[in-house]
C-alpha cells in the first residue's frame, strides 16, 4: 500500500475538520494511577500478574505508575494548558468496589468526584470508561469473566458510577477492547489473568457482550442523556500476498476477532465464518453458543494503530501468523506504520455497520524518544504518524463518515501492559525518576492544531 500525502502543519491539518469535531487525551486507571494499596483499593488481576515473575518486561507493575491518583490536579492542568476538550480516562473497578461487588469504597469514589470535578472546571470534557481490563482479582477468584455472574456484576459497578457521576459525566464507554481483553488474557496468556484456554476466551468475550448491553441499561437507567460507546481495536488486515489461502485467513483472522464482536455489538449475532473457525479450531468445545442481546451503541469508539499482515502456514483454522510485513516502516512496537489503513477501517465500518457515530478513542505511537534538547523531547517521529494518521481521518469525513472526535493515545509516558514502563506512548514525558512531566515535541503539534480548530 502506498503511502499517503500529509501536511505536518496542524493548522492546515485544523481546517479538514469540523468545528464541533472533539480533540482530546487519553488514558487508563491502571496504567497512570498508580496508589495501588491506598486508600482501600483492592488488588486487580493486573497487580496479581505484573506481580508474577516473567510475566512483564523488567518485572515492572502499576503500583507507582505516573502516580496520577495523587498528581490529577497537575495531570488536568497540563492537559488544559494544552487545549484539551476531552479527557477519556478509566474507571479502577477494585477503587471503588474492592471486591468487585458488596462493599462500596467511598475514598476511591471520592477519587474520581475529584477528577471529574478538576476537569469541568478546567472545560475538559470527561469520558469515563468503565474497564480498561483491571478486573478485581476477588472476581477473577470466582471465574471472572468466565462466569455469567459477572454480568450483574458488571451491571451493578456500571449502575453505581453512573449514580455517583452521572450529573456531570454524559460520555461513557463501557469496555476499551474486548478483543484484546478476552483473547490475549484468556487464549494467548500474555495480559492478565494469563490463561491459555481458547474456550475460556469465548466464554470471556461472551459475557463481555452480555455484560455491556446490561450496563448499558444501567447507566441509561439513571442517566437517560448519557451517550454510551465501546472503543473496539480496528487494525488493518492485510493478506501477506494474493493468495487464495493468504486472502483467506486475513478473512478468517476478521471474522475470529473484530467481527467477533462488531457483529453481536450491531444486533447480528456472531458472524458464521468466525463461528465456523472457532469450531474447527477446537476453541468452541463445551460450549453451546448463543447470539447476545444488540449492543445499542451510541457512538462507535475505534482504536487504530496499525496494519496486521497475515501470513497462512496451511488451510487449517488458526494456522496463520500476523508478522510486519518488510519494508513498512515500523514504530518502537514493530506495528506497521499504515494511516491509510485508518481511511480503509472507517470506510468499511460506515459501509458494513453504518453506526450513528465513531469517534477515534485511540491513536498514537512508541517512540524511543531519545532526542532531547533545551528539555525538550523531539519526537518528530511521533509528529508524522499522528499527522498522517490524523490526515486519514480527515480523509475519511470527506468520504461520508461522520466520525465526531480524536483521542490520543497517550496523555503521558505510561505503564505499556506486559512491555512495562519501556515503551513511550506519551505526548507528554514523564520522568519515572520524579515524576516530572514534560510535554513533548509532539504535544506542543497537537495543542496548535487544537487551537487552530477553534478559530
Ligand atoms: C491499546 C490499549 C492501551 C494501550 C495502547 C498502546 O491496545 O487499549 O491501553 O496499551 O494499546
Amino acid at each position: 500500500m502506498t503511502d499517503i500525502e500529509y501536511d505536518t502543519n496542524p493548522e492546515a491539518l485544523a481546517q479538514r475538520f469540523p468545528k464541533d469535531f472533539t480533540w482530546g487525551f487519553a488514558a487508563s486507571a491502571y496504567q497512570i494511577e498508580g496508589a495501588a494499596r491506598e486508600d482501600g483499593r483492592g488488588p486487580s488481576i493486573w497487580d496479581t500478574f505484573s506481580h508474577t515473575p516473567g510475566k512483564t518486561a523488567n518485572g515492572d507493575n502499576g503500583d507507582v505508575a505516573c502516580d496520577h491518583y495523587h498528581r490529577y490536579r497537575d495531570d488536568v492542568r497540563l492537559m488544559a494548558q494544552l487545549g484539551a476538550q476531552a479527557y477519556r480516562f478509566s474507571i479502577s473497578w477494585p477503587r471503588v468496589m474492592p471486591e468487585g461487588r458488596g462493599a462500596i469504597n467511598q475514598r476511591g469514589l471520592d477519587f474520581y468526584r475529584r477528577l471529574v470535578d478538576e476537569l469541568s472546571a478546567a472545560g475538559v470534557e470527561p469520558t469515563a470508561n468503565l474497564f480498561h481490563w483491571d478486573l478485581p482479582q476477588a472476581l477473577q477468584d470466582r471465574g471472572g469473566f468466565a462466569n455469567p455472574e459477572i454480568v450483574g456484576r458488571f451491571a451493578d459497578f456500571a449502575h453505581l458510577m453512573a449514580t455517583r457521576l452521572g450529573d456531570t459525566v454524559t460520555d461513557w464507554m463501557t469496555f476499551n477492547e474486548p478483543a484484546v481483553y478476552a483473547f490475549l488474557g484468556h487464549a494467548d496468556g500474555i495480559h492478565a489473568p494469563g490463561l491459555t484456554h481458547w474456550p475460556t476466551a469465548i466464554k470471556v468475550a461472551d459475557n463481555e457482550l452480555r455484560a455491556h448491553a446490561a450496563a448499558v441499561d444501567a447507566i441509561k437507567s439513571e442517566v437517560p442523556a448519557a451517550r454510551i460507546g465501546v472503543a473496539v481495536d480496528i487494525n488493518h488486515f492485510a493478506p501477506a500476498t494474493d493468495s487464495d489461502r493468504d486472502v483467506h485467513a486475513a478473512a478468517a483472522y476478521r471474522a475470529t476477532r473484530d467481527t467477533w464482536f462488531l457483529d453481536p455489538f450491531f444486533g447480528r449475532g456472531y458472524p458464521a465464518l468466525g463461528v465456523e473457525q472457532h469450531r474447527a479450531a477446537g476453541h468452541l468445545e463445551g460450549i453451546e453458543l448463543s447470539d447476545p442481546p444488540h449492543g445499542r451503541l451510541d457512538y462507535l469508539g475505534v482504536n487504530y494503530y496499525r496494519q496486521e499482515t497475515v501470513h497462512a502456514k496451511s488451510d487449517a483454522p488458526f494456522d496463520w501468523e500476523v508478522l510486519p510485513r518488510s519494508g513498512v516502516e515500523l514504530t518502537e512496537m514493530e506495528w506497521e506504520v499504515v494511516p491509510q489503513g485508518l481511511t480503509l477501517g472507517l470506510e468499511w465500518l460506515q459501509r458494513e455497520y453504518a453506526p450513528a457515530e465513531v469517534v477515534i478513542t485511540e491513536n498514537g505511537a512508541a517512540y524511543p524518544d531519545t532526542r532531547v534538547a533545551g528539555g525538550e523531547v523531539q519526537d518528530d517521529d511521533r509528529v508524522a504518524y499522528l499527522a498522517r494518521h490524523i490526515g486519514a481521518a480527515a480523509d475519511a469525513i470527506a468520504a461520508g463518515v461522520n466520525l465526531r472526535g480524536y483521542f490520543v493515545w497517550s496523555l503521558m509516558d505510561n505503564f505499556e501492559w506486559s512491555l512495562g514502563y519501556g515503551k513511550r506512548f506519551g505526548v507528554i514525558h514523564v520522568d519515572f525518576e520524579d515524576q516530572r512531566r514534560t510535554p513533548k515535541r509532539s504535544a506542543r503539534w497537537y495543542q496548535r492544531l487544537i487551537a487552530a480548530s477553534r478559530r
